[in-house]
């Protein structure tokens, strides 16, 4: 530790001890279980538990505020700034090794795209927040991933406006969990134990300012199969886009999205970038970014988002999203991806029971 050394000197007692926390944080979450498949997964000991604990804290998170509010929400990304039909069209002449699973073939499906805030309160769009993209490709042919979803013919693709997640695995995510649901000393003492990396993160995925959904670009964060190879996968809005940024009111996002699609269409370049470099480009680390320089996003397909009136509330709210309503090509990869596998079903089938709604795909 002669590295810690001339730091003390230096440093209060309090930074200290932040960073001998981080440290032991960052060592106890890395004891693996399982030597890496082929796709580069390693399964830490200790996940299957942390995600169960996770998939009952929302499930009690979410049960507590239906028993509040007599209605059940999503306990991430509740406020939808939209809900709206589009096409999602494969390009032609792909590069051979991105030419696969969904992007094997040149072709338009329909689709539904839903645009939300990130947190679990339908809070004013000047808030700091962060926002999701859910996309829900139709009419695609194969068996699904989930088991009782199998003849499903959905594609889901799930995107945040940041690069990169805030958390590394199951593990960390309940630290996290635990801490924001402590709040005061509990939250501060986590985000003073990952000064060095995962706080800077949060701050960012929350501190970008936008005004319309149609004019930010997203992430998929996490990895996923793109046949034999594997893959991360971004939106972008096309270029030479103009938008509507009209309104400030607290609900300007699905007030600019909604005057610009009362007229005017929108369009996003979807995107994929490979694992060009397995040593630097981690699958069982989504707060690492896969360094653009050395693997650029590639447009494979394009979202196009005619004028229209965005679907109702309702509609849009029993909507389900989860990134594994997908074909084995796509399958997503790495720890946070498969805690997402069990918490989405639990909470998209208790929403949906105690609001008494069907949860039909799509
Ligand atoms: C362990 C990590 C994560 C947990 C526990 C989690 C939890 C959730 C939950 C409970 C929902 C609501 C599901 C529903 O009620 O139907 C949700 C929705 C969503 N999550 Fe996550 N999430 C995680 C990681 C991520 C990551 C890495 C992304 C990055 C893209 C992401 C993007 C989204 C989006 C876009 C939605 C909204 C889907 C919709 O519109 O219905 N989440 N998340």
């Amino acid at each position: 530790m002669p590295h810690i050394a001339p730091f003390p000197s230096r440093m209060s007692a309090l930074a200290t001890t932040l960073l001998l926390s981080s440290l032991v944080s960052c060592a106890a979450t890395t004891v693996a279980t399982s030597p890496p498949n082929a796709d580069g997964e390693i399964i830490p000991a200790g996940e299957a538990a942390a995600t169960a604990a996770l998939a009952e804290a929302i499930r009690t998170s979410v049960q507590a505020g239906f028993d509040q509010n007599g209605h059940a929400f999503r306990d991430a990304h509740r406020k939808s700034h939209g809900c709206v039909q589009a096409t999602f069209t494969v390009l032609d002449k792909l590069p051979s090794h991105m030419a696969q699973g969904l992007f094997a073939t040149p072709k338009s499906y329909n689709a539904v795209v839903r645009f939300s805030n990130g947190s679990g309160s339908s809070q004013d769009d000047h808030k700091n927040d962060a926002r999701g993209m859910a996309l829900k490709i139709m009419g695609v042919g194969g068996p699904k991933l989930l088991e009782d979803e199998q003849s499903a013919s959905t594609q889901d693709f799930l995107m945040t406006n940041h690069p990169v997640f805030f958390v590394r695995n199951a593990a960390d995510y309940v630290a996290f969990q635990k801490a924001a649901t402590g709040g005061g000393l509990a939250l501060t003492g986590w985000l003073a134990a990952h000064l060095f990396h995962e706080t800077p993160i949060i701050l960012g995925f929350t501190g970008h300012k936008v005004l319309n959904p149609l004019n930010s670009r997203y992430w998929s964060t996490t990895p996923s199969k793109l046949g034999s190879e594997q893959m991360k996968f971004s939106a972008r809005p096309c270029a030479g886009g103009t938008f509507v940024e009209q309104s400030d009111t607290a609900n300007r996002m699905s007030e600019n999205l909604t005057a610009q699609l009362a007229t005017g269409s929108a369009c996003f370049d979807f995107m994929v970038q490979t694992r060009t470099v397995p040593a630097e480009m981690p699958i069982e680390d989504p707060t690492i970014e896969w360094k653009e320089a050395k693997s650029p996003f590639v447009p494979v397909a394009r979202i196009t988002i005619p004028a229209q009136t965005p679907e109702d509330a309702q509609t849009c709210e029993v909507r389900s999203f989860t990134p594994w309503h997908s074909i084995a090509a796509h399958r997503p990869l790495g720890g946070i991806s498969r805690v997402r596998k069990d918490v989405y079903i639990a909470v998209s089938k208790l929403r949906h029971q105690l609001n008494g709604q069907p949860r039909i795909e799509p």
